[in-house]
């Protein structure tokens, strides 16, 4: 009997793909050049899971045309598996690599297997290993003619939001889903660091214990805070250690690692020109948390505070500070859909990211409702929910911000959502010196504000 879809990688992630793909009652084959994962998958064998032992066997046991998922490292190991993989096809036959690739690598491998006839979709997973397993977020971005042939599979699998409505749809062409999951990463990297902040406000101007601040991030995640980041905070704050006396989180050593996703979508917002401060502020504090001297005082907090007052304010800090984090992401989604000439449907990255992935929050149903009122929407901080939060809540963050310098506690991210709010609704910035400094040193020219026109002074005339 063929399969009706293939899996190639079979590490936690490929594996868990396969028997979520298996569990929804389609027929699947797997495979790995890695003997032992085939074995580990194995054991799961049935007239619906089929493991194979080569490239042939793999590409034989598919029906036509093939449908594949490739579940393996970004990088070189894709351009490796995807030269096997042309050798071996047919036009019409369908690759997806669901794996963290860089989308230039995606836009690149698009092109070079369209010239061989063969779809190629590039498609974010999201949600981890349990997601794989129990229902992930999928953003894929190809042929939408290939995608349509793929969709029952991935509708099925993926996760499902409160309303019942899988948490994937067509992004768009070319390497628009993976684009869409370097920018939710980002986001990811912001809301992250915005949480950190949170903490260091809490164990120091608040002096909270671990099991109190478990307490508060678990409350918070039974209100408008709700997400799996707020819950998965609260339960990483309360793990004991399991080799000492204590918790976990004051054994862990704080230099941050990452795998570069967050980095790319800097990367891609400065050739936009996109001010994506905090997510930018979140990727240079993981640098810096390698870089610091380990030496000097510690952030210390002298002043009084009312405990309650403190984490009534952080909470809203933290939601506003969140909020810039999704602003700024789906601000760097618009730009690149103008400049990249893809036509994206916010409405629906947003309901994907809903159920499954590691950003759902219950943030994201107002975020999918102020882009089903306006599609255009140029800032989220224009529609009249996140406008209405910025004026309720900026009192707060300011508070937050002033409190954590008063202690010499570094709030990059909470500090960047500060000056984000700050100017985006300012009338009166000071880049109109910026301006005159540029004219003066390079006759760069300026705009006026009270008539149309290009403008230079001749700066160094004696008035
Ligand atoms: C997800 C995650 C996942 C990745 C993390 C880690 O959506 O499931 O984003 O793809 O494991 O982003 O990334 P860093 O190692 O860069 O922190």
């Amino acid at each position: 009997m063929m399969q009706q879809f293939g899996v190639i990688g079979l590490s936690v992630m490929g594996k868990n793909l396969a028997l979520n793909i298996r569990n929804h009652g389609f027929s699947v084959a797997g495979f790995s050049i890695d003997k032992p994962e085939v074995d580990a998958l194995a054991k799961y064998e049935d007239d619906k899971l089929k493991p194979t032992y080569s490239w042939e066997e793999f590409i034989n046991s598919l029906e036509k045309p093939r449908k594949m998922l490739i579940m393996i490292r970004a990088g070189k190991p894709v351009d490796m598996t995807l030269e096997k993989l042309t050798e071996l096809l047919e036009p019409g036959d369908i690759v997806i690599d669901g794996g963290n690739s860089n989308f230039n690598d995606t836009n690149r491998r698009f092109k070079k297997l369209e010239e061989k006839g063969i779809h190629f979709i590039g498609m974010g997973v999201s949600g981890g290993e349990e997601g794989a397993l129990n229902g992930p977020a999928l953003m894929p971005g190809g042929d939408k003619e290939a995608y349509d042939k793929v969709s029952p599979i991935l509708e099925s699998i993926a996760a499902k939001t409160e309303e019942g409505v899988p948490c994937v749809a067509y992004i768009g062409p070319e390497a628009s889903g993976h684009y869409v999951k370097m920018v939710h990463n980002g986001m990811e990297y912001g809301i992250m660091q915005i949480i950190c902040e949170v903490y260091d406000v809490l164990r120091t101007v608040g002096n909270c214990t671990n099991e109190q601040m478990s307490e508060f991030f678990e409350k918070w995640d039974e209100g408008q805070l709700h997400s799996y980041l707020t819950e998965i905070t609260s339960k990483v704050l309360k793990q004991r250690d399991d080799l000492a006396d204590g918790y976990i989180v004051d054994k862990i050593l704080n230099v941050a690692s990452y795998k570069g996703t967050g980095n790319w979508m800097l990367e891609d917002a400065i050739k936009l020109g996109c001010p994506i401060t905090v997510i930018a502020e979140a990727v240079l504090a993981r640098f810096a948390s390698k870089a610091t001297l380990r030496d000097g005082c510690m952030p210390e907090f002298k002043g009084k505070v009312d405990l309650n007052q403190l984490i009534t304010k952080l909470a809203n800090a933290y939601y506003l500070a969140s909020a810039v984090s999704y602003a700024q992401g789906f601000q760097q989604l618009s730009m690149a859909a103008k400049e990249y000439g893809w036509n994206l449907h916010y409405p629906a990255i947003a309901q994907t990211w809903e159920a499954g992935c590691i950003i759902r929050s219950s943030m994201l149903k107002d975020i999918e409702n102020a882009f089903n009122q306006d599609a255009d929407l140029p800032n989220l901080f224009k529609d009249k929910y996140f406008n209405d939060i910025a004026n309720k809540y900026t009192t707060d963050l300011e508070e937050i911000v002033k409190l954590a310098v008063e202690a010499g506690i570094p709030i990059p991210t909470l500090g960047a959502a500060y000056s984000y709010l700050k100017t985006i609704f300012n009338p009166k910035l000071p880049q109109n010196l910026l301006q005159g400094q540029r004219d003066y040193f390079g006759a760069h020219t300026y705009y006026r504000n009270d008539r149309d026109g290009v403008y230079h002074m001749e700066w160094y005339t004696e008035k």
